[in-house]
């Protein structure tokens, strides 16, 4: 099962696509960037060969103060690129547009929930980032300080990075689809001194209500002196408690600002940029951390070559800025280079599973970059939501998050394509700051489900799997053997723990914890995840995270999380829970431990079952046989080697329960 699992990304095939080759359309080809293989291969060979020509040559357009003297230094757990450099990222972003014409260009394009347009050109996008840079001055936040912020896709969600950026404190952007109880651990572990927040966000046709959120998270983070609240709602919509002497207007303290206090602090290279939580193995979510020049410089180039953005472009990815992607691809990559991004605020099905297709004919957007998950789903919805809308615009589409399907990609392929836009399925991760392995549009012929090479400067490989009993069916280890510009700089309060995480399961590689097949010819095709890890609709929640939250209810003795195959989210959460001596499971305890999940964590990472059970599976040493679970949870018939099982029995009585459950 884990071969049709990891092979399609839980979506079994009724044809095999995955081995089509679909070349570059020669429309976009004709008009891209790099445009032939040889092209390709030369800028591929100086990025690794000589790779201070390459990326001097390559960020020449970025904005910056001082000049690097030293490409990269390598000496773990220390990574520093750009050495001596000197810069503000929020000047590549805004204030090298502001002369020209540029700076009447339309930087974002604002599409609300309900379904009105606001549009920021790159001179107001300035004002603004100038206006708020100076209010956190005025309130006290400096160079090194720690900001989160708690917002949905809203124009000020962008606002509030670069303001952050401007003034030198390193932002941590949380999900807005975090629950109070998880933004509160990120406020802690951050150090936070302010919260950027709205007062609630237009969520599928609902109100999610963030400031209420904040006031329980800020309770228990006494580090946050100022919270700061932009009114997207409005007190009628979204009545709220102001808290004197801790909470602010947004509007207010942008009107009082003097614009001299919005000035661009001039920072070194290596001046942390962002911290951005993600789950691993661990109960407890890892802060990573980016630094400045070199995710800056990564960010730009990736988008550059990859969506090859040109002037006119529309670019639109679905992303929210609560996920590395909206770091990357929503604000740092597109802004530096000066293009029109679409902002989207709310649900993909609101008010019907046509809303993409809508903004895309209402905007006229050229690139569109999104999730398998979210192709699925519209592939799912039918295609009569796509029908009625006009997506001749379109030119170039993206995907990311998961490995995608070879059905769904066709359908995106020729639904939304209409078979002329090449599509770059881009695998990357949180700590990975950029784009990894993709193929170039005008280049390379792409095949459904495979990500395709590595790009400039990166040099991966897929390792044999070093323990011998590994499932061969999860592929080999797929690994980046040199450092890469926007590589994460450490893990934010354990700088230690990013070696023995990322560096020690292959000596001198950073591991991505991801499996992977290598084919004929050199493309890359991600399996999946080898570790503990789950995707949840393209979400990133650790199996460690949810059982950590379950024993934590006073009910639950044990916990085990397993990922089981699903058509649309591709992979659903199943929980098993054992109980504590006295308590009595029922389908209402089942109900309320999903909730207490959904309440902690946030929604996003609710179970798709709860199933409690007498005992859980363990070896003689005292270890949850996860492994069982997951094919209990599948329906599969459990398999692999049981000898080390302490009780068969055990095993037995959860496949009884868990069938007549399913029935
Ligand atoms: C994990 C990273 C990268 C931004 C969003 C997710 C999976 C991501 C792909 C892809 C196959 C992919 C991997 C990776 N993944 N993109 N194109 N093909 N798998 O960032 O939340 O840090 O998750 O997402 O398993 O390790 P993230």
């Amino acid at each position: 099962m884990r071969n049709q699992e990891r092979d399609t990304g839980g979506h079994p095939e009724h044809e095999d696509h995955g081995n089509q080759k679909f070349p570059p359309p020669e429309a976009f080809r004709a008009r891209a960037r790099v445009r032939d293989l040889e092209h390709f291969q030369h800028l591929y060979r100086e990025s690794l060969e000589d790779p201070d020509t390459f990326w001097r040559r390559e960020t020449e357009d970025l904005l910056v103060r001082r000049h690097w003297t030293k490409l990269r230094e390598w000496k773990l757990p220390k990574i520093e690129w750009f050495v001596g450099g000197e810069l503000n990222v929020s000047e590549s972003c805004l204030d090298r547009f502001l002369e020209g014409p540029t700076a009447d260009k339309v930087a974002l394009r604002f599409e609300g929930e309900p379904g009105e347009t606001r549009s920021l050109t790159y001179r107001e996008l300035h004002r603004q980032v100038v206006a708020l840079a100076a209010a956190l001055r005025a309130r006290g936040i400096e160079k090194g300080d720690r900001v989160a912020i708690y917002m949905g896709m809203v124009p000020e969600a962008v606002i509030a990075m670069l303001a952050c950026a401007r003034i030198g404190a390193p932002h941590t952007v949380v999900f807005g689809g975090f629950a109070a109880e998880a933004l509160a651990d990120r406020l802690n572990d951050s150090g936070a001194k302010a919260v950027l927040t709205q007062d609630g966000a237009y969520r599928r046709g609902n109100i999610l209500p963030l400031k209420a959120a904040v006031d329980i998270a800020v309770d228990e983070a006494p580090s946050v002196e100022t919270v700061i609240v932009f009114r997207r709602l409005g007190q009628e919509l979204c009545p709220l408690e102001m808290r004197p002497g801790r909470d602010y207007e947004w509007a207010e303290l942008l009107a009082q600002a003097h614009p001299d206090q919005g000035y661009a602090e001039i920072v070194e290279a290596e001046h942390p940029l962002f911290i951005l939580y993600t789950s691993g193995s661990t109960g407890k979510p890892k802060g990573i951390l980016h630094t400045s020049y070199g995710y800056l410089a990564y960010a730009h180039v990736t988008t550059k070559y990859i969506f090859d953005i040109r002037d006119d472009d529309i670019y639109f990815c679905t992303a929210d800025v609560g996920w590395i992607t909206g770091h990357t691809y929503v604000t740092y990559g597109p802004l530096s280079n000066g293009a029109t991004v679409v902002l989207y605020e709310g649900a993909p099905n609101q008010p019907d599973w046509g809303r993409f297709w809508q903004i895309v004919d209402k905007h006229k957007v050229t690139i569109l970059y999104t999730a398998p998950t979210a192709i699925r789903a519209f592939m799912r919805a039918g295609d009569e939501f796509v029908d009625g809308h006009d997506l001749s615009s379109l030119r170039l589409l993206g995907s990311v998050g998961e490995p995608i399907n070879p059905e769904a990609w066709l359908w995106y392929h020729r639904k939304i394509g209409r078979e002329r836009c090449p599509i770059v399925d881009t695998w990357w991760q949180t700590e990975t700051g950029g784009i990894m392995i993709t193929t170039l549009p005008g280049v390379h012929a792409t095949k459904p489900g495979t990500a395709g090479v590595p790009f400039f400067g990166v040099k991966a490989s897929v390792l044999p799997p070093s323990d011998e009993a590994a499932d061969p069916d999860s592929g080999g280890l797929l690994t980046i053997d040199e450092p890469w510009p926007s590589m994460l700089r450490g893990i934010y309060g354990d700088p230690e723990r990013v070696v023995q995480q990322y560096f020690s399961t292959v000596q001198g590689h950073y591991f991505s914890g991801d499996g992977a097949k290598v084919d004929e010819d050199g493309y890359i095709r991600v399996l999946g995840r080898t570790d503990d890890v789950l995707k949840l609709s393209g979400h990133r929640v650790g199996t460690a995270e949810i059982e950590s939250c379950l024993v934590g209810h006073g009910a639950v003795a044990e916990a085990a999380a397993v990922g089981r195959p699903h058509d649309i989210k591709g992979q659903a959460l199943v929980v098993f829970v054992s109980l504590k001596p006295f308590r009595r499971g029922s389908p209402k305890l089942e109900a309320e431990l999903a909730d207490h999940i959904a309440t902690e964590i946030g929604r996003f990472a609710r179970p798709d079952e709860v199933c409690i059970v007498p005992s859980l599976p363990k070896t003689r040493s005292g270890k949850i046989m996860r492994r069982l679970l997951k094919n209990i949870a599948a329906f599969e018939e459990v398999r692999g080697d049981l000898s080390t099982l302490e009780d068969r029995d055990v095993v037995d009585t959860i496949v009884q329960i868990f069938s007549a459950r399913a029935r």
